[in-house]
């Protein structure tokens, strides 16, 4: 995308210089996102290393985060890399994945960050896009959390073929890509979900830990144009939400992450600080709808850091769809 006037590339901070012009977003919003690319381009180097580093970067540290999941090496250097880019922003504290509670970063700060540093991290070694996921809202509450409609900006970027950013500050999805001078070029792409998908993305291995009204829903996909729904649908999962959010932004489908029966996954696999409240912030902005079957997502107030709940977002239509007979 080029500026109207100059036509010039518009590149990462002329966009935010922009964005904190018309008061967006404040100076310290802008400085977390500018830090957050500075992270990003490093977490893409480290990513893209030769294999020998990449087997190295996918290996388990033998630690495990405060969900219980093991932790690559990459997750915690990913981690390490945004909390460094994130000193003389302002923000008050940093929420991570990979961090059992927040790191007090400005006492006089009035904004959180809290991110994914690297999601899809069962990825790492298999070559597939992984990405980090950041949202950034008031710190108004003494547990530094709030409901994802507060919100300043959210986004995600993508380490794939590409190296790319989704980002909204409440006024539509913008998106950049790396470019060859390592420098975020905003790209020629008016981001909207369409209202209809044939594509649903979901682990079907869970299948039998799904509740009857999530296996009748995927059921009826399955049965194709045979079925009460009279047509095909295709189905994807990365197993990266970020690759499978990614997808649906460019052409639309519904993923789906339910609870199921499986001790832990009561409330589903994804967390609503720093997976579901970034990813429905973008989703809404960009047409779309995001749900956890009964409420939009940005509606729910965190009570802990690390809560799980269940994730249904993409093409508006389908997601209503499915949440009427979740
Ligand atoms: P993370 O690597 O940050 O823990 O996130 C992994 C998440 C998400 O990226 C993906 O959609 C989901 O886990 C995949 O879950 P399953 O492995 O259960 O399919
Ligand atoms: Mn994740
Ligand atoms: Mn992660």
């Amino acid at each position: 995308m080029t500026d109207k006037t100059t036509k010039e590339p518009v590149l990462i901070d002329m966009w935010l210089a922009a964005q904190t012009a018309s008061a967006q977003i404040t100076l310290s919003c802008a400085k977390t996102i500018t830090g957050l690319c500075h992270a990003a381009a490093g977490i893409a180097a480290l990513a893209a290393e030769n294999g020998i580093a990449q087997a190295q970067l996918g290996g388990l540290t033998g630690t495990h985060n405060e969900d219980g999941d093991q932790q690559k090496a990459l997750d915690v250097l990913a981690d390490e890399l945004i909390a460094q880019h994130m000193r003389g922003t302002g923000i008050y504290a940093y929420l991570s994945e990979e961090r059992d509670g927040p790191l007090i970063m400005d006492e006089g700060g009035a904004l959180v960050l809290a991110c994914d540093p690297l999601d899809g991290s069962s990825n790492i070694d298999t070559n597939l896009t992984i990405g980090t996921i950041f949202s950034v809202y008031p710190a108004d509450s003494a547990d530094c959390l709030a409901t994802g409609r507060s919100q300043q900006a959210a986004g995600f970027f993508a380490y794939g073929p590409q190296t790319a950013l989704l980002i909204t500050t409440g006024h539509g999805v913008a998106a950049f890509c790396l470019n060859d001078r390592g420098v975020f070029q905003q790209m020629d792409w008016q981001v909207q979900i369409p209202a209809e998908t044939g594509e649903f993305a979901i682990n079907a291995a869970n299948s039998r830990y799904w509740s009857p009204a999530v296996s009748n829903y995927i059921d009826q996909l399955l049965a194709g144009k045979d079925g009460p729904r009279a047509r095909n649908f295709n189905m994807r999962w990365n197993g990266s939400l970020v690759a499978d959010a990614f997808r649906i932004f460019r052409r639309g489908g519904i993923f789906l992450y339910p609870q199921d029966s499986r001790r832990g996954y009561e409330q589903g696999r994804l967390r609503l600080v720093y997976e579901a409240n970034p990813i429905a912030f973008l989703a809404e902005q960009a047409g779309g709808r995001a749900t956890d079957g009964t409420q939009p997502i940005l509606d729910i107030r965190p009570l802990t850091l690390h809560q799980r709940v269940p994730l249904i977002f993409g093409s508006a239509d389908e997601v209503d769809t499915a949440a009427s007979q979740l």
